[in-house]
């Protein structure tokens, strides 16, 4: 079986498509077969698994508008055991054209769904919104797991987006659970990391608080040369990060 994460917060910039393909490729490290969704018109995923702008299709709107069928909408990537669902600037257009449609949240799980091969996992890069691509990302998904800034004015984007993914769960699918919270840019030294790190477990237990991502500068030099942090950077910080991240999510229960 699949199992089918997604990372996502309405909160721009909190580290959402660095997780994705730092995750994705650790998990590839460990022997597992990852299909990487980029569904954010800002394609970052793809770009930084070296999907070069202009190289337009196949995209995941050709899939959703029904152009391209599951099969040739993957494309395989240079990174070993994972392959992507490319996105591009057009996928803008998806929320106009489809949202007046009836149960238009649901089209990306219908797609997704039939033959999507002998992939571990199936990984969802959303954009920073709630609008209907994040929402139709959050219908096929199964996990949610939520990168987060350890900051008090993120409090208020958690709890909205913890919502959300009860909305969705109610409305469109109800397999979906929100498994964890992941701090990223983390300073385990700071007061504030710390305070907030005891308010998520207050609020949602300590199985729910994910090993935290710190702050490192090649994570974010890795995107721009169209490589993860363990081609990049293997002996950084952000690697061994990502790698111990990716473990506690291989050790998740999928099926409790
Ligand atoms: N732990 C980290 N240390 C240093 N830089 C990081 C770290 N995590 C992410 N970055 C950098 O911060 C920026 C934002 O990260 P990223 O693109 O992953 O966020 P995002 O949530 O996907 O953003 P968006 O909401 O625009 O999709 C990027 O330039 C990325 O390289
Ligand atoms: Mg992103």
């Amino acid at each position: 079986m699949t199992r089918f994460i997604i990372f996502a917060n309405r909160k721009g910039g909190c580290g959402k498509t660095t997780t994705a393909v730092n995750v994705a490729h650790a998990l590839a490290k460990k022997e597992k077969k990852i299909l990487l969704v980029d569904v954010d018109p800002q394609a970052h995923a793809s770009l930084s698994v070296g999907n070069a702008p202009g190289i337009q299709y196949p995209t995941i709107f050709h899939l959703l508008r029904g152009e391209v069928s599951l099969k040739h909408a993957i494309v395989r990537t240079h990174l070993d055991g994972v392959s992507l669902i490319p996105s591009s600037r057009d996928l803008i257009a998806f929320e106009t054209e489809f949202s007046s449609q009836k149960r238009s949240e649901m089209l990306l799980s219908e797609k997704l769904t039939g033959d999507i091969g002998d992939f571990d996992y199936l990984i969802f890069d959303p954009p920073p919104t709630a609008g209907l691509l994040t929402i139709s990302a959050l219908a096929a998904a199964q996990e949610v797991y939520i990168p987060m800034q350890m900051h008090f004015l993120n409090l208020e984007g958690l709890a909205e987006m913890v919502r959300l993914v009860y909305d969705v769960n109610a409305a469109w699918n109800p397999n979906l659970r929100m498994e964890g919270i992941i701090p990223t840019f983390f300073n385990k030294t700071t007061r504030i990391a710390k305070e907030i790190a005891d308010d998520i477990i207050r609020h949602f237990g300590k199985d729910r608080l994910f090993p935290g991502i710190r702050m490192n500068i090649s994570l974010s030099e890795a995107p721009g040369h169209g490589k993860s942090i363990f081609e990049y950077a293997p002996g950084s910080t952000g690697a061994s990060d990502y790698m111990k991240l990716a473990d506690k999510i291989d050790s998740v229960n999928s099926y409790p």
